[in-house]
């Protein structure tokens, strides 16, 4: 139970409230990117590597689905989505969980004018895990810490929250990253460029705060000055000796950089406003795929529109559809770090 009131607790810097989510080294909750250290983000990859290679055999497979068949999940997902809701889905039942979900207001008693918090404790009582995609930012944190002292203190993880945060999402990308750089010394001293809407875009975001656990690494922050990274984030940067500097131009750039990391203008929060943005400098196309280096890698979290053309799909550099598979694996691994069976899958 918490000795602390909500309002004292979001006074807390980051930092100190990221204490209240862990308990003998084990995420009770994964509301922010800054819950990851560098020891957790390599176990949580060496299980998700096991829990891929035991996929690959029936017995691998029943092996994995014996490990929480008692414990149910519900995706409480209000913003649209298909990979993060699907291979969630996929996640839980590969470790034999049962899954519910609410991806519509409309369809819960939240219509009838049941409040969000209500809603949530009441799936908390049926279910053992909760996975959230909202549109308001911050309204997850207030979740999860309600959530410590509500009975049988159910996890919760953070599946997208408005324009702030998408830790599963830049986990399953350092889990890319840390793949494609796996024989290349590793993700250590390597310079990526973020491009795309990154004050909106909450991928970029939670990647930027993930890749400080890394050493030596040089980002290059490419967007539109209307769309330029924010400020908590460049504050967090510096606050961790991780250089980076920002452009409006990504393509003086491309020779120089290890990955790129491409994302989507995010104009669903414009709100009807139009707006003169000149997005005509941040495309991927393939005539600028030989300006990159041989092993520069391509990611995006998708979904894509035209900032990356199709005819780069087939580039063996373009990992956004290794992406989307990661996430199911990496999600996996979460579920079972966060439900204490790592260690099961980790000795099979
Ligand atoms: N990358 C991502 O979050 O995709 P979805 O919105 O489809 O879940």
């Amino acid at each position: 139970m918490s000795t602390v009131s909500l309002d004292q607790f979001l006074q807390l810097r980051i930092s100190r409230r990221c204490q209240y989510f862990i308990e003998n080294n084990r995420l009770l909750a994964l509301v922010y990117a800054q819950q990851f250290d560098r020891p957790l983000l390599e176990n949580l990859f060496r299980l998700a590597d096991a829990v891929r290679s035991l996929s690959e055999t029936s017995d691998g497979r029943l092996f994995l689905r014996s490990l929480l068949p008692d414990r149910r999940a519900m995706l409480y997902f209000t913003q649209p989505s298909t990979r993060t809701f699907l291979s969630f889905a996929a996640a839980c039942h590969i470790l034999g969980m049962s899954t519910a979900d609410v991806r519509d207001p409309a369809t819960s008693s939240e219509v009838k004018g049941e409040t969000r918090q209500d809603a949530l404790r009441i799936f908390s009582i049926y279910h053992d895990l909760i996975i959230m995609r909202q549109p308001e930012a911050g309204f997850c944190e207030k979740i999860a810490f309600q959530m410590l002292s509500w009975p049988g203190r159910k996890p919760i993880i953070n599946a997208g929250s408005g324009t702030d945060q998408h830790p599963t999402q830049a986990l399953l990308d350092l889990y890319t990253l840390h793949r494609c750089f796996g024989r290349a010394g590793g993700l250590d001293h390597k310079k990526i460029m973020l491009v795309g809407d990154l004050k909106r875009g909450r991928t970029a975001r939670s990647l930027a705060y993930l890749l400080t656990n890394y050493q030596g690494i040089e980002l290059i922050l490419a967007a539109p000055d209307e769309l330029a990274m924010a400020e908590d984030i460049k504050q967090h940067l510096r606050e961790n000796s991780t250089t980076f500097i920002e452009t409006n131009d990504m393509h003086a750039h491309l020779a120089e950089i290890d990955a790129i990391y491409m994302t989507r203008i995010q104009d669903e929060w414009d709100q009807g406003s139009k707006t003169s943005i000149d997005y005509s400098r941040l495309g991927l196309q393939a005539k600028h795929l030989t300006a990159l280096k041989p092993h520069c890698y391509i990611l995006h979290p998708l979904p894509r529109r035209r900032e990356i053309q199709t005819a780069i799909d087939s580039d063996p550099r373009a990992v956004y559809f290794d992406q989307a598979e990661n996430g199911m694996w990496i999600r996996a691994a979460l579920i079972a770090h966060m439900f204490a069976v790592d260690k099961d899958i980790l000795e099979h």
